[in-house]
């Protein structure tokens, strides 16, 4: 058996070798970001899942799904897509099941996407629109977030034109967990033209809260041609390995979508196990207020070290070091703890998804073992 000893010197080689957190040309994690999975015993804080796993009840609907895993699922497409349409008061022909929302997200690319037009997005944000933006050869145009870390929308609304296809919006935002204010984004929906579009990316909306800045775009829609929004199974229900997410826009937009949708593109045992987590109320509740709890622990423990972490709306906190956030990544790296990635131009912050108490724990003592840490608290 590899002692302690050797299992760290591997995972240290593999920092040196790899600098997995670095980003390909277009904003792509490479793949060696993921080379260390759970199973080698490493604490994963870096990709904002749910630490807790799925609930007892959506557990059970995965295991009895399993059986009918011989079969394509696609016979149940209709019927997940009626459910989804009427948990959101919508009708079926504005909803689209994708792969994760990463597919929806690819699909939203592709089709409106391109040569001669521009995507207008804020930095920084969720990066995977980019990606498939560049990969269809569009401009690209990054609106740095105001100081609060909410979208500067007149910023914004001042770098679209008329070749402006589509605007990606990320509330709460990934990689700051931060909010932009409703009426924010009200306005500048209704000052868009016609002809652009706007992803309205939901991903963390259950950990949003009930504050009054925040606004669901599907719990309170506005009736504008012009929205896409995205949900996810990843996060809250505890299913991103299962990979399913839904866009609802109108029908003309999801019609264009689809033509970009791979066949068969949402797996048996997601198709089945959707449906029972849809109805999951307590869990969804119980996984909210445990974040919730989570993200007070984190805070408490970051305010008592100096540190003064950006206001988190969603399972994951991102704060400054007032020190290279690569050499933090690093650091934790080292200790098996992997963190987000370095997020340019916020060089010397760190993102850190929560986790179960237990690794926090194991987070903060990683912390403390950081050399200049003792210094912070004259920062402030
Ligand atoms: C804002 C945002 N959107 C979309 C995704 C992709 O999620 P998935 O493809 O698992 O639905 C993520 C994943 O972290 C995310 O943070």
């Amino acid at each position: 058996m590899p002692s302690r000893r050797d299992f760290l010197r591997i995972g240290a080689g593999a920092v040196t070798a790899a600098i997995p957190w670095r980003l390909a040309a277009h904003g792509r994690p490479s793949l060696e970001s993921v080379q260390a999975g759970s199973d080698d015993g490493s604490i994963l804080l870096y990709s904002n899942e749910n630490a807790y796993g799925p609930s007892a009840k959506v557990l059970s609907a995965i295991t009895s799904a399993a059986q009918s895993a011989n079969r394509y699922p696609r016979l149940r497409y209709n019927s997940l897509t009626e459910k989804i349409a009427s948990v959101h008061h919508v009708s079926p022909d504005r909803v689209l099941l994708g792969c994760g929302s990463t597919e929806l997200l690819r699909m939203a690319a592709c089709a409106f996407l391109g040569r001669g037009k521009q995507l207008v997005h804020a930095s920084p944000t969720f990066e995977a629109i980019e990606h498939y933006a560049a990969s269809v050869d569009s401009e690209i145009i990054a609106v740095p977030l105001t100081s609060a870390f909410a979208h500067d929308v007149d910023a914004m609304l001042g770098r679209v034109g008329p070749s402006t296809a589509l605007v990606y919006i990320c509330n709460p935002n990934n990689p700051t967990a931060s909010l932009t204010p409703r009426k924010d984004l009200e306005r500048f929906i209704s000052k868009l033209p016609a002809s652009t579009l706007v992803v309205l990316d939901e991903a963390y909306h259950h950990y949003a809260g009930t504050s009054g800045m925040y606004g669901s775009f599907l719990d309170h829609p506005v009736d504008d041609q012009k929205l896409i929004v995205l949900r996810t199974f990843s996060k809250v229900y505890a299913l991103a390995g299962l990979r399913l997410g839904y866009a609802v826009a109108s029908p003309k937009v999801i019609q264009q979508m689809r033509g970009f949708a791979t066949q068969d593109n949402v797996n048996a045992i997601a198709t089945e196990t959707a449906f029972v987590a849809l109805d999951d109320e307590e869990g969804v509740n119980d996984f909210a207020q445990r974040n919730a709890n989570d993200r007070q622990e984190f805070f408490n423990q970051a305010m008592a070290r100096g540190l003064k972490p950006i206001d988190s709306h969603a399972n994951f906190v991102m704060m400054n070091t007032f020190h290279p956030a690569q050499e933090v990544i690093q650091h934790f790296h080292k200790n098996n703890i992997l963190i987000g990635r370095q997020f340019p131009p916020m060089d010397t912050y760190i993102r850190v998804s929560l986790g179960r108490p237990e690794e926090m724990q194991a987070f903060w003592q990683t912390w403390d073992l950081l050399p200049w840490t003792k210094n912070l608290m004259m920062h402030h």
